[in-house]
């Protein structure tokens, strides 16, 4: 595919789209943006007047048969991810997809089965894997520096919700219903994620809780105080096959900035702590430390783990999504082998949250892979 290009159509042009994924697109030499979607239009003519596409369109449909467009990246809100996604794979475009793929990881399974069938690329909007710090970070590992990894801890936090006045898009779950997955969703699955990738192995079982904080929320669909009953805080343990374990804790009712990450590593040889916070105009440091040390020692990130002119004094977002498109693009063009953040890892990743609900819900350890019922 060498000097080929790609055409990239987007769908949905909210906040997301128009923060991270179209400044993405638009920086990387190699893709031409070619068409905006939203189904409100006034959306989709804004973005593509400022980002210079030249198709508009309220349907995503418009956008499945065209032969300039080869990857179709959807930017939609959660719920409104699946059909999308099996319809653009169906027309066999490349897909990128912000998380989750599908809320059932049964639904993931068969559009990450169906990609494969058909050849295509994948990639779930995983951000925090191509933090140049987090990418740095997984070099130490495979390189053996830190030894064989033992522990992986990871945190997802903000407070973006703590406030019980911010409107909270309630969707289906209002009221007082059995509790629902939110932050794990929406905020764990990303950590999940790195330590998968991190300590290269599957986990076995996990044990958690979910918790809901704030009891009534300002719904953003009525303008009125009420109860939602979802996860606003959880804690899970989990054992790997490798051996190794791991804690993770995500909420975004605690105090502290975007992106609000934190991943520890603790192997054999060496520990390293990544964290991703937007704090006195950096986004993210790298600390590492052998046996001997007491303290935790900053490294530099090499330059060649940033996009073209990006440093960590860049906004996390376009920092992060500059590498996430490029890394798409080479695999979609044949540049770099392999197919990394498909998915095929959002399918573990899903499985990992539904594991978590079902041990909170029945108050137990639950074992993985999960049983598949038709
Ligand atoms: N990976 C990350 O770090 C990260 C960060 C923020 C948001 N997100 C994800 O990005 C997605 C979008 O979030 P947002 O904050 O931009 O939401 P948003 O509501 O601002 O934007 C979504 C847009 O999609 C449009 N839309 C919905 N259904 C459509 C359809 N069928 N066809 C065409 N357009 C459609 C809506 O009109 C809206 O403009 C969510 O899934 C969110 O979880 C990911």
């Amino acid at each position: 595919m060498a000097g080929k290009r790609l055409g990239v159509g987007v769908i949905g042009a909210g906040r997301w789209a128009n923060w991270a994924h179209l400044p993405g697109w638009v920086r990387d030499s190699r893709c031409d943006l070619v068409a905006v979607c939203d189904r409100e239009i006034d959306r989709a003519r804004a973005a593509a007047q400022e980002f210079g596409a030249p198709v508009v369109t309220a349907d995503y449909r418009d956008l499945l048969g065209r032969d300039d467009i080869d990857i179709i990246d959807v930017v939609t809100r959660d719920s409104e991810h699946f059909e999308i996604n099996v319809a653009a794979i169906e027309a066999g475009k490349h897909v990128l997809s912000e998380k989750p793929v599908a809320h059932d990881f049964r639904d993931v399974r068969r559009v990450a089965a169906l990609a494969v069938a058909k050849g295509l690329k994948t990639k779930v909007g995983f951000t925090f894997r191509y933090s140049p710090a987090v990418r740095y970070l997984k070099h130490l590992i495979d390189s053996g520096s830190l030894g064989t990894p033992f522990i992986y801890n990871a945190y997802e936090q903000n407070s973006q919700w703590l406030n019980p006045a911010t409107p909270l898009r309630s969707g289906e779950r209002a009221g007082d219903r059995p509790l629902q997955v939110a932050s794990l969703e929406g905020y764990g699955a990303p950590v999940i994620d790195l330590g998968h990738w991190f300590m290269g192995s599957d986990l076995t079982a996990v044990v958690g809780v979910l918790r809901n904080f704030v009891p009534e929320r300002m719904i953003a669909e009525t303008g009125t105080m009420a109860r939602v009953n979802i996860d606003d805080g959880d804690i899970f343990i989990g054992e790997f096959a490798s051996g190794a374990i791991c804690s993770v804790q995500s909420s975004f009712v605690t105090v502290g900035n975007y992106p609000g990450i934190e991943v520890r590593v603790y192997g054999s040889e060496g520990a390293a702590i990544a964290r991703l916070v937007e704090e006195f105009g950096i986004c993210e440091t790298l600390k590492v430390a052998r046996p001997d040390d007491v303290e935790f020692k900053e490294v530099e990130v090499p330059q060649s783990y940033y996009p073209p002119g990006g440093s960590p004094r860049e906004s996390w977002r376009t920092l992060y999504y500059a590498n996430l498109t490029a890394n798409f693009a080479s695999e979609v063009l044949g540049e770099i082998d392999g197919n990394e953040g498909s998915f095929g890892d959002g399918l573990w990743v899903q499985e990992v949250v539904n594991a978590v609900e079902i041990s909170h819900h029945e108050r137990r350890w639950v074992s993985l892979p999960l049983e598949v019922t038709p």
